[in-house]
């Protein structure tokens, strides 16, 4: 039986696009729950590098992953991870965890893990999420779907004003280039270049985008 999901607005779109400010203050301003599914990704890597797997064993990452326990639970209306019992916290943006996460991230195993979890959230939650691949392939039929973009130049900035010593370019490239649920822009999506806007700005256009097509909040 097809499971029946709360209304899902989708946003994609490469690192430092702008997704999670966005995201977050679109959650806020329309009462949704915030998720943030590179998070998990981000958990999943830790844990497996703080096992002491090596991220390209696919093999081991996959019996690893079978007795871990994930738990997505709410606070403030945003959803936060616990990997066996333990928040990873700041420790999501270690630079082991973004030099492995997009590796990690292309196993099957992992994806579908990660699409359980947000199709369990969208059971009983509206929600916004963002990613890479929400509105190409978790969240195929919803008709909210957003792509944001920036120059890699901009970018690059934002990162890089944030402290991250992240290499964005690599991780894109990888994230664009796998064979399963690549980065890529959904056929429907609406697409949003944030180069020069404000968060403010993107969050307006959003809700406009979305009250045109009726969205009642
Ligand atoms: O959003 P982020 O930069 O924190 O995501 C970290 C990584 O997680 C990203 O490089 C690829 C992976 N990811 C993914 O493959 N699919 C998603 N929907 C979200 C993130």
């Amino acid at each position: 039986m097809r499971e029946q999901f709360h209304r899902v607005i989708a946003i994609d779109g490469p690192a430092a696009s702008g997704k999670s400010s966005v995201a977050r203050g679109l959650a806020r301003r329309l009462g949704f729950v915030y998720v943030n599914s590179g998070a998990i990704y981000r958990a999943i890597t830790w844990r497996i590098l703080q096992k002491k797997i090596h991220p390209e064993e696919n093999e081991r990452i996959a019996d690893a992953l079978q007795t871990a326990a994930i738990t997505c639970c709410l606070q403030d209306n945003e959803s936060r991870i616990l990997i066996d019992d333990v928040d990873p916290g700041e420790r999501l943006r270690d630079d082991c965890v973004n030099e492995n996460v997009a590796g990690v991230s292309q196993f099957p195993v992992v994806r579908q893990i990660v699409a359980k979890k947000l199709h369990e959230h969208a059971q009983s939650h509206d929600l916004i999420v963002e990613g890479r691949d929400i509105g190409s392939v978790v969240f195929p039929d919803t008709p909210y779907k957003f792509y944001l973009n920036a120059s890699p130049e901009v970018r690059l900035q934002r990162r890089a004003a944030q402290g991250g010593r992240d290499e964005i370019t690599i991780r894109d490239r990888a994230d664009s280039s796998r064979p399963v649920s690549p980065l890529v822009i959904a056929k429907d999506a609406h697409i949003i270049d944030t180069s020069h806007l404000t968060i403010q700005e993107v969050i307006n256009e959003i809700v406009g985008v979305l009250e045109k097509m009726g969205l009642r909040t």
